[in-house]
């Protein structure tokens, strides 16, 4: 993974993966290609790219092993993809992706409903991938779903948060990213989690996943930069949501979060210019409204 200082803030782009999950149209391979490497010509360099689940659970993710075996690839981005257990991480491995993700939550109820188990079992099926991934030298990322409220269970504590993220950690995945899956995280809130976590992670290891539902995300964005937070996962167009968590809306934004990081100087890497095209025209494939605001603002001019 790129560490760039503190200095920088990285973007890791979910909106093929995280966006399209939740979209009810299946998109082809080739629409799913030119997503990603126009994102990459614009200077994205962290992308996931898709996910190996259950095909049953998941269709939009089915085609995820003929995406990867025929995306251009440029040589300074790491490609990533979810894996839920080890047949999932074998496929990501034979369409040699750069990293694989597992996923867990702060909330029994939102782990039982995402992957049909309980936060314990999803961490002992990860142990197994998260070793076999490590044994061949990939690095694995750990989701943490739900740190500010789940839809089901409500409120969530921070303890339980440290609590998940600690046996991540002790399983050996070397960055974390914490979701804020449906969206009803504050920046006080967030701080306080981010600043509970310090004690057990270095923060350059750390990376914010906020959904947009009530439209605080790029507020909470702001909160975890400003706690030395330097990797930020955004969503090009606002795509997306989950599929187990009704109403959570898309992902902050790729091009809002870009627009914010110029003014703060904190990524000139990525066109701005570029990415508000591509999120334009990816909403309108999917015939679904432009939701990025600094996008529209820009293809409006
Ligand atoms: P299960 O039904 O409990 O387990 O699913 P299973 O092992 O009995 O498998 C069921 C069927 O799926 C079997 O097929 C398996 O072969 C197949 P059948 O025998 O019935 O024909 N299968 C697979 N197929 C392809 N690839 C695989 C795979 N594994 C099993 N890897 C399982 C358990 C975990 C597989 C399932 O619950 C699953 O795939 N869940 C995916 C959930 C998901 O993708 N959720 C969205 C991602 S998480 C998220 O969005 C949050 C995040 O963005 C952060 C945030 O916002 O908070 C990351
Ligand atoms: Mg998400």
């Amino acid at each position: 993974m790129q560490t760039k200082g503190s200095d920088y803030v990285t973007i890791m782009e979910v909106g093929a993966r995280d966006g399209l999950q939740n979209e009810p149209a299946i998109l082809p391979v080739e629409t799913k290609r030119a997503l990603i490497e126009s994102l990459c010509e614009a200077g994205i360099q962290r992308i996931e790219a898709g996910s190996f689940v259950s095909p049953k659970w998941v269709p939009q993710m089915a085609n995820s092993d003929a995406l990867l075996a025929q995306l251009t690839r440029k040589q300074n981005v790491e490609y990533s993809a979810l894996t839920p257990n080890l047949h999932g991480l074998e496929k990501a491995m034979a369409a040699r992706v750069n990293r694989v993700s597992v996923f867990s939550a702060a909330s029994e109820s939102f782990t039982q409903k995402n992957i049909n188990c309980s936060i314990d079992e999803s961490i002992a099926r990860f142990s197994d991938v998260i070793h076999e991934a490590r044994k061949h030298s990939l690095p694995v990322r750990g989701y943490i779903s739900c740190i500010a409220g789940c839809p089901y269970e409500g409120k969530i504590d921070i303890s339980a948060v440290v609590k998940v993220a600690q046996k991540l950690i002790d399983q050996g995945c070397d960055e974390l990213s914490l979701g804020d899956t449906i969206g009803v995280g504050n920046p006080k809130q967030i701080k306080d989690i981010i600043q509970a976590l310090q004690s057990i992670i270095d923060i350059k290891d750390l990376a914010v996943h906020f959904h947009d539902t009530y439209g605080q995300a790029l507020a909470n964005t702001l909160a975890a930069i400003e706690c030395g937070i330097r990797t930020v996962d955004t969503s090009i167009a606002g795509l997306g949501g989950c599929p187990y968590a009704k109403g959570a809306s898309g992902n902050l934004a790729t091009e809002d979060v870009v627009f914010m990081l110029n003014g703060l100087g904190l990524n000139q890497d990525v066109d701005l210019h570029r990415l508000a095209i591509i999120g334009e025209q990816i909403s309108k494939t999917l015939g679904i409204p432009y939701r990025s605001k600094a996008g529209f603002a820009l293809t409006a001019k």
